[in-house]
């Protein structure tokens, strides 16, 4: 195997294994924050599968799911491999543990780490040259932002790329992405998340329990729908 590969595995294992070097002060706060091992390992395979090449990830935090994710794009080993990782908050909530656990992996050479809101930071990309293959979604929560997020990814998300969600359990981030299927023609991959964490939505014990990630396949094709066919969601 890639060596470079097993240097990833090795952190990815640490990191289950022994936690981040450091954490919030907030109790359990790496297993309530980070994306669990076998989610990133399906994310990860999701990845690999669909040959990506460029991927957009929102929320960096404690970097399980970029270790993941930089490790499908080692594997594939494309020519120009890229990571763009937004998040406003590593610096200053996580003392950059997440950046640091991809330098030790030596991932920095194909990840970079954009500051700011990613409504923001979206925004500009989606005025630039730039194209991905693929995002993960895990940054704000709140449903104007998840909804923001999802509005400028669709716009360099290539047709037919990928758009992984997490917390597909929040009724605020089901509403937002529930908006895109069912005006936009995007649909959801059966069994990608099969044998995944499952959440009770709304975190409600009484609630249908369902795979916290949720993974979209954009259309073929970019166009926008009249508004008289606006279907609620
Ligand atoms: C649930 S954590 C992400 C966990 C990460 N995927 C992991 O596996 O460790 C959410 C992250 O989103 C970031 N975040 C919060 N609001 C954001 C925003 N408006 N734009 C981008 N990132 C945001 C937080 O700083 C935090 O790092």
């Amino acid at each position: 195997m890639d060596e470079r590969v097993v240097r990833i595995q090795e952190v990815r294992r640490r990191l289950v294994r022994d936690g981040p070097p450091w954490t919030r002060d907030h109790e359990r706060d790496f297993e309530t924050v980070t994306l669990p091992e076998r989610d990133c390992d399906l994310l990860r395979d999701l990845l690999i599968s669909e040959r990506v090449e460029t991927v957009v990830e929102i929320g960096l935090a404690y970097a399980s799911s970029a270790l993941a994710i930089g490790e499908a794009l080692v594997t594939i080993d494309p020519p120009h491999p890229r990571h763009v990782i937004i998040d406003p908050f590593q610096d200053i909530e996580y003392a950059n543990v997440g950046w640091n656990l991809l330098c030790l992996a030596e991932l920095d050479s194909i990840a970079r780490l954009v500051g700011g809101q990613s409504s923001f930071a979206l925004a500009g990309l989606a005025t630039q040259e730039f194209d991905a293959d693929a995002a993960f979604v895990d940054g704000s929560h709140r449903f104007h932002e998840v909804f923001v997020d999802l509005y400028f990814l669709r716009s360099f998300v290539r047709p037919g790329g990928l758009i992984v969600i997490d917390d597909d359990w929040t009724p605020s981030v089901r509403a937002a992405v529930r908006y895109y299927e069912k005006n936009l023609g995007w649909t959801a991959i059966p069994g990608a998340f099969a044998g995944g964490t499952l959440r009770n939505i709304g975190d409600d014990p009484a609630a249908e329990a369902v795979p916290r990630c949720r993974a979209l396949r954009l259309p073929g094709y970019r166009a926008e729908p009249p508004f008289e066919e606006f279907h609620p969601f």
